[in-house]
C-alpha cells in the first residue's frame, strides 16, 4: 500500500547486535522532534556492531521500518542510519588558514578552507572519513572561539574530531539500507547519535562520558564545551556478560539471557543475601535455586571490565579528566540494577543513567535506554536537516544560511 511520502519526516534506523530500529520523527519548532512511528526487529547479521550477513540485516530493516511506517502511517524513502564497531577510529586534528575576505574578515570559505586544512590526515585507501566536527576555532589569539564568522583577523585556525571507518563495513551498513528499499541520507556514529538524545545541554559544556552499552559493542563519546572530543567503540557489550551466565551457571543461552535481564544485578553489594532465582539446567537435568548473589558475582567483574576499558580508552587518549559533569549510562545494557552504581565505583565521578529526551509525541514508547542510538539519530537528522527546516532560523541568529552550518554543538561541516 502506498501513501503519501511525506519529505519533511526524518527517519532513524540504528542497525544495532541485538535489535534493528527504525523511528520516525517530525522535526519541533523549537528543536528536537516528535516521534510519530517507531519500530523493532531482533538483528541476527551483525557482529560486534559489524554487518556480516546482509540477508538478514535487510530482512530486519525490512521489518523494524515496516513497523514504523505503519504505526507513523506514512511511507519513508530516506534514513539516517548508525555505524560502530572496531574499525571506527577517531583523531584530533586542527587546520591552519589566512583569512582571506576583503577586509580580513572571517567569511565562510575561509572556514570551509581551515576545516579542509584539518580534515587532511593521513588515511589508508580502505578506510573513509565519516564526520568531521569542528571542536574550536582561533582567530588571531583569540582562542575558544565558536563562531568565527564575521571576525577580523589574518590567521583563522580550527580544531576538529575527525571519525575515520573502514570502507568496506560502512559500504555493507549502506547496502543493506539500499536493498532494503531505501536509500541512506547520512551515515552517523552511534555514540555521537546517543549523546545527541540523553545529554543535557549543561553537561556538554561542562564535560560528560556517554556510554552506550549495547549488546555486541560499547560505544562513548566524550563531549566538551559543546562540541566532540573522543569517540570510541569497544568491541564489548552485554551479549558477553549474557555468555558468562550460561557458561558460569551452566544454562541454555537463552535463559542465561532471560535471567539476566530479569534478575541480573551489575554490583554484587545491592543484592540481599537471601534473595533466590530458578536456574533452568541443560541437557533435561531438573532446574536448580540460586542465591541472586552468585549470579551477580557473575555479571559483575563483566561489567567492571567493560568499565576499566573505558577508563583506560579515556586516559590513553588524554581525557581522563575531562568529564566534569561525570558520565551517563545508557543503551539496552545499561537498563540492569547496580550499572551506575559499579561505574560510580571505577569513574569515582557521579553517573546517571540516559534516557532519550527533547521528544514529544510517542515519547514514552522511546523513553528506554535501548532506543538511545534510534532516537538520537532522528535528533541528528532533524539539526542537519538545514535551511528548509523552520527551526533551525531560530538557532541561527542572524547568520543567516551560512552560520546555520556552524551552529550547535555538532554544527558539522563536510
Ligand atoms: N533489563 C535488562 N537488563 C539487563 N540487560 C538488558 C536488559 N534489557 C536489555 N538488556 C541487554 O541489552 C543488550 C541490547 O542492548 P541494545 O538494544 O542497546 O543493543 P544494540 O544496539 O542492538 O547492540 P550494539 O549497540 O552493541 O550494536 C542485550 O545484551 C540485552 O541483554
Ligand atoms: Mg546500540
Amino acid at each position: 500500500m502506498r501513501r503519501g511520502r511525506t519529505p519533511e519526516l526524518i527517519v532513524g534506523l540504528d542497525v544495532g547486535t541485538t535489535k534493528i530500529c527504525a523511528i520516525v520523527a517530525a522535526p519541533r519548532l523549537r528543536g528536537g522532534v516528535d516521534v510519530v512511528g517507531v519500530g523493532a526487529a531482533p538483528s541476527r547479521g551483525l557482529r560486534r556492531g559489524v554487518v556480516v550477513n546482509i540477508d538478514s540485516t535487510v530482512e530486519a530493516i525490512r521489518q523494524a521500518v515496516a513497523e514504523a511506517e505503519q504505526m507513523a502511517g506514512v511511507e519513508v524513502s530516506a534514513v539516517y542510519v548508525g555505524v560502530a564497531g572496531g574499525h571506527i577510529r577517531s583523531v584530533n586534528s586542527r587546520g591552519v588558514v589566512a583569512v582571506s575576505g576583503k577586509d580580513r574578515e572571517v567569511s565562510q570559505a575561509d572556514v570551509d578552507r581551515a576545516v579542509d586544512a584539518a580534515r587532511a590526515i593521513n588515511i589508508s585507501q580502505d578506510r573513509e572519513i565519516i564526520h568531521v566536527l569542528p571542536q574550536t576555532f582561533m582567530v588571531d589569539d583569540a582562542d575558544g572561539v565558536r563562531e568565527p564568522l564575521g571576525m577580523s583577523g589574518v590567521r583563522l585556525e580550527v580544531e576538529v574530531h575527525v571519525v575515520t571507518a573502514a570502507v568496506t563495513s560502512v559500504q555493507n551498513v549502506i547496502r543493506s539500507v539500499n536493498r532494503a528499499g531505501l536509500t541512506v541520507q547520512d551515515v552517523v556514529l552511534e555514540p555521537i547519535a546517543s549523546a545527541e538524545a540523553v545529554l543535557y545541554p549543561d553537561e556538554k559544556e561542562l564535560g560528560v562520558v556517554v556510554i552506550d552499552i549495547g549488546g555486541g559493542t560499547t560505544d562513548l563519546a566524550l563531549l566538551r564545551d559543546g562540541a566532540v572530543w573522543h569517540t570510541a567503540i569497544l568491541p564489548l557489550g552485554g551479549d558477553h556478560v549474557s555468555n558468562d551466565v550460561a557458561v558460569g551457571l551452566r544454562t541454555p543461552m537463552a535463559d542465561a539471557e532471560a535471567l539476566k535481564k530479569r534478575y541480573g544485578c551489575a554490583l554484587t553489594a545491592l543484592v540481599p543475601a537471601e534473595e533466590t532465582v530458578d536456574v533452568p539446567s541443560v541437557g533435561g537435568r531438573k532446574p536448580r535455586q540460586l542465591s541472586r548473589q552468585v549470579l551477580s558475582e557473575i555479571i559483575q567483574p563483566r561489567v567492571e571490565e567493560i568499565f576499566t576499558l573505558v577508563a583506560r580508552e579515556l586516559s590513553r587518549a588524554g581525557f581522563q579528566d575531562a568529564a566534569t559533569a561525570g558520565v551517563v549510562v545508557t543503551g539496552g545494557s545499561s537498563i540492569m540494577q547496580g550499572v551506575p552504581e559499579l561505574a560510580e565505583a571505577v569513574f569515582d565521578q557521579p553517573v546517571r543513567r540516559g534516557v532519550p529526551g527533547a521528544v514529544g509525541g510517542l515519547a514514552n514508547v522511546v523513553k528506554s535506554p535501548m532506543y538511545a542510538t534510534a532516537v538520537g539519530l532522528a535528533l541528528y537528522g532533524a539539526r542537519r536537516q538545514g535551511p528548509t527546516s523552520a527551526w533551525t532560523d531560530t538557532t541561527s541568529g542572524t547568520l543567516g544560511r551560512w552560520g546555520r552550518r556552524l551552529v550547535g554543538w555538532l554544527g558539522e561541516v563536510l
